[in-house]
């Protein structure tokens, strides 16, 4: 894997390049209309860059209360640089997120064709199949256990 760097913000606008890889690649490539919404302003939005260019992003959700789930979303990654990694760095990059904010379990809503890309990733798909603007999607979760240090 190439050398790289990983940029998290809390909120959207401090991250542009996120914004422009998600209208790429869900609205331009996949052609999704509803692709921003309220729930960027609280989000953590991370970009991966390899050298100066923005190659991936994936935004994480908090729970809307004690007990319910994180949310992993908008996981995207610009066409050249598929399999190579950097969607699952991505993931991963949120997952330690969680992690050292004691963990929890993380759901995503899965397009079918990436179900395997999170499978790999440790995620077990749940319930039914459902439409999110005509696009069949199905729900899967993965459990974070809590970082502890040592000593
Ligand atoms: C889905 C997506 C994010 C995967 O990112 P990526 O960088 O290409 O994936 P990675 O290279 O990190 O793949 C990690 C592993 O998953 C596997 N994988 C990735 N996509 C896969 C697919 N569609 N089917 C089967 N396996 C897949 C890879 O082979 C790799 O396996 P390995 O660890 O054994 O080598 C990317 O294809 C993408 O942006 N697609 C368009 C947007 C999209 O559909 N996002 C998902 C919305 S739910």
């Amino acid at each position: 894997m190439k050398a790289c760097f990983v940029k998290i913000t809390r909120g959207l606008s401090p991250n542009p390049d996120a914004a422009v890889l998600r209208r790429d690649v869900f609205m331009q490539e996949q052609g999704f209309q509803n692709e921003f919404d309220e729930a960027d302003e609280t989000a953590l939005h991370l970009t991966v860059y390899v050298g100066n260019e923005p190659v991936a992003t994936a935004r994480l959700l908090w729970p809307a209360c004690a007990g319910k789930a994180w949310h992993i979303g908008r996981v995207a990654v610009r066409r050249p640089f598929r399999s190579q990694g950097w969607g699952a760095l991505a993931v991963r990059k949120l997952e330690q997120q969680v992690k050292v904010r004691g963990g929890g379990t993380i759901e995503l809503l899965a397009q079918l064709p990436a179900i395997p890309f999170y499978e790999k990733l440790g995620y077990t798909a749940f319930g039914g199949q459902e439409d999110d603007e005509g696009c069949p999607h199905r729900r899967m979760k993965k459990e974070i256990p809590p970082f502890f240090e040592k000593g």
